[in-house]
């Protein structure tokens, strides 16, 4: 079970947290303004003081606080502010949008399955850096984006939603970013609307979406 249903009428409170230019972000605060994502966004945390995603934060009047990974001596220090963060703002779930770092036991343990992310591939191919570069290079006809529980391996969580693009001969790294862009933008606030709607339970390393097709009830 996710174990994010039964909030009543209450909005899913989310905490976003991202390292560069947050067009996630934004999409996911764009569904929110379009009633199309029943969610609020608490705090916008990032790891780089110059995140665009921190400025986009403060001109929508959502908290945001940039958390200084140099400022504590230990990665595990590190994620425990980032938990007490999230945990103070009192979010239900952690959303990462670009957030460049792998997160450990120390933090997931305070958010378990209840923290996910969207990677620029169909996983499990191309985990990691430079998801779309790697697609290219291997020659795949396919890709797109998952998004995804976060558990402690790189990109290797419970997968909730996906999405493909077709990759065309004359793609380049930039061309087939941005068609995976766009359907992020798409898939993120669909795939946290279905949590926000309960509709999300995990059973092992398999999702199962209540009311999908193929589901019996
Ligand atoms: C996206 O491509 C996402 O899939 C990856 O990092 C990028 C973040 O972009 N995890 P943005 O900051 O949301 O624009």
């Amino acid at each position: 079970m996710s174990g994010l249903g039964g909030r009543g009428a209450r909005a899913l409170r989310l905490a976003v947290l991202a390292s560069g230019r947050g067009s996630n972000f934004e999409a996911i605060c764009r569904a929110i303004d379009a009633g199309l994502l029943d969610a609020r966004v608490v705090v916008l945390i990032s790891d780089r003081a110059d995140a665009a995603a921190l400025d986009k934060a403060r001109a929508r009047g959502i908290a945001a606080r940039f958390l200084d990974p140099a400022a504590f001596s230990s990665r595990e220090d590190y994620e425990r502010a980032l938990a007490d963060c999230c945990e103070q703002a009192g979010a239900d779930l952690v959303v990462l949008a670009g957030f460049m770092r792998l997160l450990g036991k120390t933090f997931l343990s305070r958010f378990p399955l209840r923290t996910v992310n969207i990677h620029p591939a169909l996983l499990p191919s191309f985990p990691g850096l430079h998801a779309q570069r790697q697609a290219i290079e291997y020659g795949v006809r396919f890709s797109g984006c998952t998004v995804h529980f976060v558990d402690e391996g790189v990109d290797t969580g419970p997968i909730i939603a996906q999405a493909v693009v077709p990759v065309y001969p004359e793609d380049d790294e930039d061309s087939l970013a941005a068609r995976i862009l766009e359907q992020e933008h798409r898939l993120y606030p669909h795939a946290l609307q279905l949590i926000a709607a309960g509709r999300v339970e995990v059973e092992g390393r398999r999702v199962k979406v209540r009311g999908e097709k193929g589901d019996e009830e």
